[in-house]
């Protein structure tokens, strides 16, 4: 009788999964579940069967019917949604695999640089992309002369406000709102009237740390800055400053990171220049300095009391060394065909 079970559920199984339209479905239910079934007639003898057999058939039976039972269930929410699609979508197919989605190259860049500094000890600060010219100059001490506020620098908007033309913005902001100490990050999309080519866009995006405390000095600076380039490039990465001006830091620097692809020597092991560092063993990262004794004028920290240190860069920039992507314009470009490589 065991070996009868196994071939009724067999050939139920079969039945039900060629059923191609619900009366076919229907006929295979009477046939190996109605009331007059076969597999009925044993369910309801098993308690006249010598006790030895009992057991064994009673389960064998048991399981035949759950396993009909349930290949009835899933033939017919099939055949339902079949029905419903119409002829157009052949359940039977396998299922079309969806693409798994990832961050963009510019975003993963930027959550790497905020998680290192994040380790650091800063927090992410916000700030708007509309600005004012309070905050995006005057406050970091950038005169009304300074040719970067020139029409041909800055997108000014027509009621006077403009598009930030650096994250340095929320430097003001954050010091406005709290008093020292202060160590915070801002990130975010900036706007310049530069012409676009394959270093430059009108559209960037940048990275920004402040650090205002009691006896912060160029040296606390110099160590951030080694430790973001030895987490972002390598541990054997070295830096170079290179003094510079920007009107917001005193003294200002621009910094420069070893070059992570020909280690700081200029050459490849062929003996051909680095393609990276165009054979200077460096890159240019950004620009840095101890905050102007202005600016905590301007938001109300005393300088006698207080120094600190900023420094930006720019996200574009990391993420084409580290890619080895040479044009700036495709991170805008919403093309998948470079976005999905990432
Ligand atoms: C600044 O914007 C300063 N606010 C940085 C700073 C912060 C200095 C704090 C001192 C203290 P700069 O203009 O050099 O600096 O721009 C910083 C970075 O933004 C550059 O190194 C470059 O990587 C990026 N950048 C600037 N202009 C463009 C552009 N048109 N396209 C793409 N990236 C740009």
């Amino acid at each position: 009788m065991l070996e009868e079970i196994a071939n009724l559920e067999k050939q139920a199984l079969t039945t039900i999964a060629d059923a191609g339209d619900e009366q076919s479905l229907e006929e295979a239910r009477v046939q190996f579940f109605g009331r007059r079934s076969r597999l009925r007639q044993i369910l309801s003898g098993i308690g006249k069967l010598p006790g030895d057999q009992r057991r064994s058939v009673g389960q064998a039976a048991g399981a035949a019917q759950k396993a009909i039972e349930s290949a009835l269930a899933v033939r017919q929410q099939a055949l339902a949604a079949a029905a419903e699609a119409g002829d157009a979508i052949d359940v039977t197919l396998p299922g079309r695999r969806r693409r798994a989605g990832a961050p963009h190259p510019l975003t993963q860049i930027i959550d790497d640089l905020v998680s290192v500094l994040a380790g650091m000890g800063f927090s992410v600060a916000d700030g708007p992309e509309v600005e004012d010219e309070y905050h995006n100059f005057d406050a970091l001490n950038t005169p009304a002369d300074h040719p970067v506020r020139d029409l041909h620098d800055t997108f000014y908007l027509r009621d006077g406000r403009l598009l930030r033309t650096h994250t340095s913005t929320v430097q003001i902001r954050v010091m406005e709102s709290q008093p020292p100490p202060v160590r915070v990050i801002s990130h975010g999309r900036t706007y310049r009237r530069d012409t676009v080519d394959a270093t430059h866009h009108m559209v960037f995006h940048q990275i920004e740390g402040l650090y205002v405390d009691r006896g912060v000095s160029l040296g606390d600076l110099k160590s951030t800055l080694n430790a973001l380039g030895r987490r972002l490039m390598g541990e054997r990465t070295n830096i170079r400053l290179r003094p510079h001006f920007f009107p917001f830091t005193e003294p200002s620097v621009e910094y420069d990171f070893s070059c992570s692809l020909c280690g700081g020597t200029g050459s490849l092991a062929d003996g051909s220049g680095c393609r990276v560092c165009k054979g200077t063993g460096w890159i240019e990262i950004g620009g840095a300095g101890m905050v102007d004794p202005n600016v905590f004028a301007a938001v109300g920290y005393d300088p006698e009391e207080y120094t600190g240190f900023a420094f930006g860069l720019g996200i574009e920039r990391i993420a084409m060394i580290c890619h080895g992507i040479d044009d700036i314009r495709l991170f805008l470009d919403s093309d998948l065909r470079f976005t999905r490589q990432f």
